[in-house]
């Protein structure tokens, strides 16, 4: 009796197993199901998570890839006919107004101190270029930066006048700063024996003041600097760079910044695509073009703007800054064959500097470019316009006895110690010398080191910085300068 009632115990304990403990089981199920689908969720989010991940790294891949290939090729250039363009360009104007200077004993010691600048005919230089432009009838005007003496604000407010002229008679004027354009600390008036310290203007000032040469027109800008892009035709872009370093302070060196790099490597990659031609404008130089002056012509960061403009097949690229005629082709190994392709640069030496030279430039149809150097004419603009002064009606014997006097007297304090008479000779061969340079005017090296004058230099001289300076004209010019034809890029074969 006892075992029966054991076993009906024993089963009545199943069937309330069944009854409670299997629904309770039955409903757990759904939360573990729950669980198991939060750990699936979360693991299909992680899934999901990670499959982005992966997509940023193919992203990331592409990108790599495309940059990489960006930078070996940007593809097959277009060819495509242009239109026919004409330039004129003209750099370090330096340019001062008659109402800084009473021309006394100040003004005097700055010019004499200076580089041969003929400053005091100024305006009468300015009036007589301006005619040749106008004749010329350009599709623009280029002025390459040092647009005035020292960043004096009454020299780039009367300056900026004289471009409204210009563009008044139909040919359009864009300019860029140079190094002496910009927060200038010696900007100055020259009034009796004192020179005084005047305001000079800041970068957002210089660009209000010239708004009408260039920036109202541009087609974009860079985002860190005063550079620029205008559309000149369907075919040729113009591309102002502004290569000079304002902020804090002044400084003489250049460079192209960040933002403008990449502003730049937009507006190339686009015109590249479009078959366009874009012509590159800075006041420093890109490339080492000068054993006299080495210190803080070229751009800082040069390599990197050549290696842009040679992915894009650049044909040239226009500055100043050195005050020389310069026109040199980028080699990117030595002994390049002349169908290979290299950007050119073509340095504008000063306007205001004997012989007082431009350039004109044609880009012509077939995309090759043509580029001449030109003196201006002072003498010729006199006579037609009644100037009664010798010195305006002879400009360029004038102006080569001026640049003699004043490097005369220069080069004569450094030689003191040398015998007057074997003196005047050294000093002859040195401004003859300079005239040349300057000018761009080929020189012949082996000739000039057989010059009585120079052996004089090599005795009493070497080793000086005069006498480097002297060494390095001789070897600079061995090349005219004055010309160029540039032939289209897409015809030459990639270095
Ligand atoms: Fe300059």
């Amino acid at each position: 009796m006892r075992k029966k009632f054991l076993l009906l115990l024993a089963l009545l304990f199943l069937l309330a197993g069944v009854i409670f403990i299997l629904p309770a089981v039955r409903d757990h199920a759904p939360e573990q199901t729950k669980e198991s689908a939060t750990e699936e969720t979360e693991s299909t989010t992680e899934t999901e998570s990670e499959t982005p991940t992966e997509t940023e790294t193919e992203s990331e891949t592409e990108t790599e890839e495309t940059t990489e290939e960006e930078t070996e090729s940007p593809g097959d250039p277009v060819d495509r006919e242009k239109v026919e363009t004409h330039l004129i360009i003209a750099s370090d104007t330096h340019y001062m107004s008659p109402s800084m200077t009473d021309y006394g004993a100040a003004f005097d010691s700055l010019v004499n101190s200076n580089d041969g600048k003929v400053i005091r005919y100024q305006p009468q230089l300015w009036q007589a270029f301006k005619s040749e432009v106008l004749a010329a009838n350009p599709d623009a005007l280029i002025l390459s930066g040092d647009l005035s003496l020292n960043g004096e604000k009454a020299n780039h407010l009367e300056f900026s006048e004289k471009f409204h002229e210009i563009e008044e008679a139909g040919v359009p004027v864009y300019v860029i700063p140079g190094n002496h354009d910009i927060n200038k600390p010696d900007a100055g008036e020259y009034f009796g024996d004192q020179r005084t310290d005047v305001e000079s203007v800041t970068s957002e000032e210089f660009r209000e003041i010239y708004a009408d040469f260039g920036y109202n027109e541009a087609k974009s800008e860079a985002p860190d600097s005063l550079s620029y892009l205008v559309e000149l035709n369907d075919t040729t872009w113009l591309m102002m760079l502004d290569t000079t370093v304002c902020e804090p302070e002044n400084e003489v060196y250049g460079e192209i910044k960040e933002g403008t790099l990449e502003w730049m490597e937009e507006c190339l990659k686009e015109a590249y695509a479009e078959g366009i031609t874009v012509i590159p404008v800075g006041h420093h130089n890109l490339q080492r073009l000068s054993r006299v002056y080495v210190e803080e012509c070229v751009i800082e960061n040069c390599d990197e703007v050549l290696e842009l403009f040679e992915r894009y097949l650049t044909p040239v690229y226009f500055s100043g800054h050195l005050h020389t005629q310069k026109v040199m082709k980028h080699l990117t190994e030595p002994g390049m064959d002349s169908d290979t392709y290299g950007i050119w640069e073509i340095v504008s030496n000063s306007l205001i500097l004997p012989p007082c030279q431009y350039g004109t430039v044609t880009l012509n149809t077939d995309g090759s470019i043509d580029y001449l150097a030109k003196i201006v004419n002072v003498s010729s603009w006199a006579a037609a316009n009644g100037e009664t002064d010798e010195n305006l009606l002879d400009f360029s014997s004038y102006t080569e006895n001026y640049l003699q006097t004043v490097l005369k007297n220069q080069i004569a304090r450094k030689l003191e110690d040398v015998p007057k008479e074997l003196r005047e000779v050294m000093v002859d061969f040195y401004t003859d010398l300079y005239k040349d340079y300057y000018a761009g005017v080929p020189i012949s090296y082996s000739e000039k080191k057989n010059e009585f004058g120079y052996g004089l230099w090599v005795r009493y001289m070497d080793p000086s910085t005069e006498f480097r300076q002297l060494d390095g004209m001789m070897r600079d010019s061995i090349s005219a300068n004055n010309h160029a034809e540039i032939p289209n890029p897409i015809h030459l074969k990639r270095p």
